[in-house]
């Protein structure tokens, strides 16, 4: 048995004891479910301990595709669905064909003139969401020991900066002007999500690496889910907030919409789906802040993700920078779970300057009182958007068939 003592140790829930080098942690996995229902966006729930509920709907159906052999047939012909209002290929089989029919449709609860609004806080806030989604959100899932685990011993850890970088623009998508408008793509993007994740669920347990460390026999739990949902929306509100980013409350709202949408779409029960930012903030109280810790895994992947902009043309995106800006946005904790070493010259400058560099560009202040400093954090912010329009284009989702080779 490949080291027993650190599986046991993460089944009961300690994976920091599993590093010997940190303090064991009271097992987030065993203290009950807490969070009501009454907070989420129908006000009402089963109340099921989401960490017992994965897709009962998915899940069947691409195990069975999986087991048939019908997965390279099914992503040759996913590959040529791309848009929202496009009709489903012909030739799927059945019993997939039916899922997706229902899962690409909108809630009931999808509000247009909200998601209407979202645009506008997407298109004024565009800017800062590069950055956020990528080194606030991209980051933040290193540390997140059981997504760490899963991403690294699925198949797409092998490729850790376009697994990253795919979730990222996820986020990035979901701001774009038609994301699920017929034209747009975010209905397509979620239901092959929600396929990937369910082929995730099937083949995971049958990797003897993730099996002897995970603290689980089967991955991607409901609460797992909303665990990375609140490391999208609820991180970045989180840190615009700190940025002292005027956001109306309306934009706010909106935002919080198109998310509350892409959870269910994804397969996010709607119990479990935050109804508020208020509700949103208590949930991720409970379910993220206390599971943040560091794995082996999560580290290796960090690791790799400070190398995004590596042979790139992109000036600003280099180790030290991005190392000093997730230690800036994510704290010291967090940077030194990562082994991201202190930059002195970056971090002073991005602690003296980020803040009068945000307010001179909301209008809360005239003029930059250090203007290199200004051009400097404007032209990082706009390499970001950059490194997300052109390395990720086209985004192509496909069902995997096998966990991570290496
Ligand atoms: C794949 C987004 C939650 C683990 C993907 C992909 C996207 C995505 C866009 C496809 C990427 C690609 O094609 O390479 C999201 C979002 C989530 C979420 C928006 C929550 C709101 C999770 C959670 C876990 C997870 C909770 C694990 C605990 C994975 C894995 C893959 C994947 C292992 C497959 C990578 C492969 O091909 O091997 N996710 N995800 N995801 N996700 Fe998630």
């Amino acid at each position: 048995m490949d080291n027993p003592s650190r599986r046991d140790v993460l089944k009961t829930g300690g994976l920091l004891g599993a590093l010997g080098a940190f303090a064991v942690v009271t097992p987030a996995q065993a203290r009950p479910w807490r969070w009501s229902p009454a907070g989420s966006i129908p006000g009402t729930g089963s109340g099921a301990d989401p960490r017992q509920v994965w897709d009962d709907e998915a899940d069947p159906i691409v195990a069975s595709l999986l087991e048939r052999g019908d997965v390279p047939r099914v992503n040759e012909l996913l590959r040529t669905w791309k848009k929202n209002s496009q009709p489903l290929p012909e030739g799927l089989p059945s019993d997939l064909r039916d899922f997706m029919e229902h899962a690409r449709q909108l809630p009931s609860w999808a509000d247009p003139a909200k998601l209407e609004t979202a645009v506008r806080f997407n298109e004024k806030r565009g800017l800062y969401l590069g950055v956020l989604y990528g080194f606030v959100s991209g980051m933040m899932s290193t540390v997140i020991p059981k997504e760490a685990l899963a991403v690294y011993y699925s198949k797409g850890g092998a490729n850790m900066k376009g697994r990253i970088s795919k979730t990222a623009k996820l986020g990035y998508d979901i701001g774009s002007r038609n994301a699920y408008l017929d034209d747009g793509e975010m209905i397509v993007t979620s239901v092959k999500t929600r396929l990937v994740h369910a082929a995730v669920r099937h083949l995971l347990p049958q990797s003897s690496h993730w099996a002897d460390l995970a603290p689980e026999d089967v991955p991607i739990s409901q609460h797992d889910m909303m665990v990375t949902w609140h490391s999208l929306p609820t991180s970045v509100m989180r840190t615009l907030k700190e940025w002292k980013v005027p956001i109306p409350a309306a934009e706010a709202d909106g935002f919080l919409h198109s998310w509350q949408v892409s959870a269910h779409m994804l397969g996010i029960e709607d119990q479990y789906i935050p109804a508020t930012w208020d509700d949103a903030e208590s949930q991720a109280q409970q379910v993220l802040d206390p599971i943040l810790a560091p794995t082996p895994e999560g580290v290796k992947l960090a690791d790799m993700l400070l190398d995004l902009g590596k042979g790139l043309d992109f000036s600003l995106l280099t180790r030290p920078i991005l190392g000093a800006l997730t230690r800036f946005a994510l704290g010291n904790e967090i940077a030194d779970w990562l082994h991201i070493p202190r930059e002195p010259v970056w971090g002073t400058l991005l602690d003296v300057a980020w803040g009068p560099f945000i307010a001179v560009r909301e209008g809360l202040l005239p003029l930059p009182l250090a203007p290199d400093a200004y051009w400097t954090f404007d032209e990082l912010l706009r390499q970001f958007v950059l490194l997300y329009m052109a390395e990720l284009r086209p985004i192509s989702i496909e069902i995997p068939e096998f966990n991570n080779p290496n």
